[in-house]
């Protein structure tokens, strides 16, 4: 299976390790993975114009780094968000790669998985609550939602588990 995951974090801290958790253990388990650095790339906020509606036949009128993503959304099998909280949501950065999906309708993926990470305990509802709309929204099928908290993040124990989860598909 071809896995594509969007990194949210503009860290090389926990939702990375997170991600690079995730890879590791889909990658034993044989899948091809591609991380996408999401943060690092520059992707503006949907316009709302209508051209990949209209003259653009699923073209988004906009240049820049989404070009990447919908690539990886045309092509994956499943698509990993990994971000952290930030005030209660994911990174305004991993949300426009979100959106801009619109251009093309919805990922051709079937399988979807959620890594998120926070310094507090529980902030988790409002990103877990947009991710799910989402994937009843396009038909994709949920594999799996992991969160790390405080001390969690970068643990032994919470990146073996991602390890595992990653190899269950
Ligand atoms: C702008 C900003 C907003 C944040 N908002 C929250 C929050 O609402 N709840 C929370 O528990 N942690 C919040 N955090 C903490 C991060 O979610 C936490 O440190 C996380 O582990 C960072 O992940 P990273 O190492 O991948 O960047 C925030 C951090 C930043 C920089």
């Amino acid at each position: 299976m071809k896995i594509a995951v969007l990194n949210g974090s503009p860290r090389k801290e926990n939702t990375y390790a997170m991600a690079e958790a995730f890879k590791e253990g889909a990658e034993a388990a044989g899948h091809e993975v591609e991380i996408l650095n999401v943060v690092k790339m520059k992707i503006a906020g949907c316009l709302a114009c209508e051209y990949c509606h209209t003259k653009g036949e699923g073209r988004c009128v906009q240049r820049d780094d989404m070009d990447t993503v919908i690539e990886a959304y045309k092509t994956s099998d499943m698509i990993v968000f990994a971000s952290p909280i930030y005030y209660f949501g994911l990174t305004a950065q991993i949300a426009a790669a979100i959106q801009r999906v619109y251009c093309i309708g919805k990922p051709a993926a079937k399988k979807a998985a959620l890594l998120l990470s926070a310094g507090s305990p529980n902030p988790f509802t409002g990103a877990i609550s947009t991710y799910k709309d989402i994937l009843a929204f396009t038909g994709i099928e949920d594999a799996g939602i992991i969160t790390a908290s405080g001390e969690e993040n970068k643990s032994e124990a919470k990146l073996a588990e991602i390890k595992e989860f990653a190899k269950n598909f």
